[in-house]
């Protein structure tokens, strides 16, 4: 992992110290207004190195713009990709190392470790502050008939280098930072207290939420604050690495259906569910959840999982982010399927208090 600010000017030698010559550059067209992607192909190019660009990333990506990826990829015979953008250019350059390198379609490696061929040495570029996706070998790929999120893991597909840039994330829109930075600091919550936590997860996750609590009101307040976004970026990357030691909670399973029916953004269906999972599990681990207020400094005499869940809800407003699942525009009637297929998706089984489809769709009256 490279951080500085102007660390994008390493790319080259980056690329070079993998053994990369033939790049693919995946990224997404809104990016070309900040001109990150250009200034990535003029450091790759400078380095001598060869770049193609695949451009064609939507939000969410799904197996079709894998297999656009995978075309490019063969016809410019690319030894190595570089992803630049948030979590949908980084996961989209693991998919497109998956079926490029192993064949196939995205729903085999569904799972872990099913790649069976080595696959390409890649470098990822966050230009958000949010998806962590650069510290995990997982790629999201979303099925397009079930709208269910795959996430397809290999230790493989992992970049080999991280380039964290504070100075990419100043171009973010507030709306992008707003969003990017909530699904953060849920990530270093909810990975913080899941099923599969460890002593290892643990450190980073606390670490991150240290970084990212009292710096997000800053970067919504001053966007060009170098110092806030680093610790923004460096939190979101921590929680990354939480994730991909540990695993998330049933608000990130709750979320996905609500970005599935409705297209709210991610981080959004995250700050909307997020205070009122941490009171769900709050009988369960509201002593893990006493550990982050007390290291944050916030205990006021309430019970933690309190003070944690109106922190969060004072974040979210703070960021100008809706506050209930009626102001984002669902309709209630809609919930209990929601409910169906939130109690699917995977993270839902590693959340620290059991749940059944009776308790998210609980969870959801309480949101909407
Ligand atoms: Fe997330």
């Amino acid at each position: 992992m490279i951080f500085s600010p102007g660390a994008l000017n390493q790319l080259g030698q980056a690329v070079k110290s993998i053994g990369g010559s033939r790049v693919l550059l995946v990224t997404d067209p809104g990016l070309e207004h900040a001109g990150h992607p250009q200034r990535a192909t003029e450091v790759l190019r400078e380095a001598g190195l060869d770049v193609s660009t695949f451009d064609d990333v939507k939000e969410n990506p799904t197996e079709r713009e894998v297999n656009a990826g995978v075309v490019a990829a063969h016809t410019h015979r690319i030894d190595c990709i570089v992803a630049i953008g948030g979590g949908s250019s980084m996961d989209c350059a693991k998919g497109i190392n998956f079926i490029l390198t192993n064949g196939g379609r995205m729903a085999d490696y569904k799972g872990h470790g099913k790649a069976t061929k080595p696959m390409l040495p890649s470098v990822g570029v966050p230009t958000t502050t949010g998806t962590g996706s650069e510290a995990q070998s997982y790629a999201l790929i979303t099925d397009e008939k079930t709208h269910l999120k795959m996430a397809c893991g290999d230790k493989k597909a992992a970049f080999r280098v991280s380039i964290l840039d504070p100075e990419l994330t100043l171009s973010q829109p507030k709306s992008v930072t707003a969003a990017t930075g909530i699904d953060a600091i849920a990530h270093a919550i909810e990975s913080f207290v899941c099923t599969k936590r460890n002593a290892m997860s643990a450190t980073c996750a606390m670490s991150a939420f240290r970084h990212l609590e009292p710096n997000f009101e800053t970067v919504l307040r001053s966007p060009r604050d170098l110092t806030a976004r680093s610790a923004m970026q460096i939190g979101s990357h921590l929680a990354g690495m939480a994730i991909e030691n540990a695993m998330l909670g049933v608000c990130h399973s709750c979320a996905n259906p609500l970005t599935a029916h409705y297209g709210v953004t991610h981080g959004i269906a995250i700050g909307v569910m997020l205070p009122h999972v941490i009171r769900f599990n709050a009988p369960i681990v509201g002593h893990l959840y006493g550990e982050l207020v007390a290291d944050r400094g916030l205990s006021n005499g309430q019970p933690a999982a309190e003070v944690l869940a109106t922190r969060v809800a004072q974040l979210a407003a703070a960021a100008g982010l809706p506050q209930s699942l009626k102001e984002c525009g669902v309709s209630d009637t809609i919930l209990q399927l929601l409910a169906e297929e939130a109690n699917q998706q995977w993270t839902a089984r590693f959340n620290p208090r059991p749940v059944t489809e009776a308790d998210i769709l609980r969870l959801y009256q309480a949101a909407w």
